[in-house]
C-alpha cells in the first residue's frame, strides 16, 4: 500500500455519503503537454493578479506552493495547507452531488478534480478542472478566516433538506467563493474563483462590466444568476469576516 494509498483510505474513512467519489490522483501520469498547459494558464494570469487579486489569495498561493511550471501534486498542496487551517485539496471524480459536497466542505477537504481541460478550451469549460479548482480556489483556504467560513457554510447546507433553502445558499456561495469581490485600500480586488481563473470575465468585471454592488446578505440570497452565462452584478465584501458572519445569519433567514 503506497501513501497515496492511505491517504485516500483515511479520508475514506472521515466521509459517508461523499466516499464512493474519492479518487487517487495519479500525478506521474500528466504529460508534458499537460504540464505546458497548466503553465501557459498561470503564467496568462498572474499579471493581472498581482494587481487586481485581494492579498490573501496571492498570499495563499505562495504558503501551498502552487508552481508556474507544472501541475499541483494535491498530497503537497494538502501537506502546507493542512498545518495553516486543517484544510485538505482532496482530489474526487468529478461533480459531486449536493450532499456529498457539503460533507466534504464540513470535514474541511476541498472536493478538487485531477482532470485539466485541453489546448482548444483555456478559456472556459463547464465544468470545473484541476485549474479551477486549485488554481481559483485552494489558495483562499490558507487564509483562517476564509477557512472558518467555508466550513460553517457546508456544515449549515448539510443540515438544509428544503431546496429553496438550498437554492438560496447556493447565491450566496456563487456570490462570495465563485465571483466575489472585495474592497482593499480603496480597490475593489478579486477573490471568487471563477474570476481568479477566467481572463475573460475578469478583465471585463475589472473594466467596469458589471454593476458592483456592496455585500448585502437578503440581496445575494434573493438575486439569481446564470452559470453559464458572465455575471451583470457582483457584490464586493469590506472584510472576510462579513461573509463568514453572513453566512451564520443566513441559517437563520432560511428557517
Ligand atoms: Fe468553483
Amino acid at each position: 500500500m503506497g501513501i497515496a494509498t492511505s491517504t485516500l483510505n483515511l479520508a475514506q474513512g472521515k466521509l459517508q455519503v461523499a466516499a464512493p467519489y474519492l479518487i487517487e490522483q495519479t500525478w506521474a501520469d500528466y504529460t508534458p503537454e499537460q504540464h505546458a498547459i497548466w503553465s501557459e494558464l498561470v503564467t496568462r494570469r498572474m499579471p493581472q493578479l498581482r494587481q487586481h487579486a485581494c492579498r490573501e489569495y496571492l498570499d495563499g498561493f505562495k504558503q501551498i506552493g502552487l508552481r508556474e511550471d507544472q501541475l499541483p501534486n494535491l498530497t503537497e498542496v494538502s501537506a502546507l495547507l493542512q498545518p495553516r487551517t486543517g484544510w485538505q485539496s482532496t482530489p474526487v471524480s468529478g461533480f459531486l452531488p449536493a450532499d456529498a459536497f457539503f460533507e466534504m466542505l464540513a470535514a474541511r477537504m476541498f472536493p478538487t478534480t485531477t482532470w485539466l481541460r485541453s489546448r482548444d478550451s483555456m478559456e472556459y469549460t463547464p465544468e470545473p478542472d484541476i485549474f479551477h479548482d486549485v488554481f481559483g480556489h485552494v489558495p483562499m483556504h490558507a487564509h483562517p478566516v476564509f477557512a472558518d467560513f467555508l466550513e460553517s457554510y457546508g456544515k449549515i447546507c448539510a443540515r438544509l433538506t428544503d431546496p429553496q433553502a438550498l437554492e438560496r445558499m447556493g447565491r450566496l456561495f456563487w456570490f462570495t467563493v465563485e465571483f466575489g469581490l472585495i474592497r482593499q485600500n480603496g480597490e475593489i480586488k478579486v477573490y471568487g474563483s471563477g474570476l481568479i481563473s477566467s481572463h475573460g470575465e475578469c478583465t471585463r468585471v475589472l473594466a467596469g462590466g458589471c454593476e458592483v454592488k456592496d455585500f448585502n446578505l437578503d440581496a445575494v440570497l434573493n438575486q439569481e444568476f446564470q452559470t453559464s452565462e458572465m455575471q451583470p452584478v457582483l457584490y464586493a465584501v469590506e472584510s472576510f469576516d462579513q461573509i463568514y458572519e453572513a453566512t451564520k445569519q443566513a441559517e437563520g433567514r432560511l428557517a
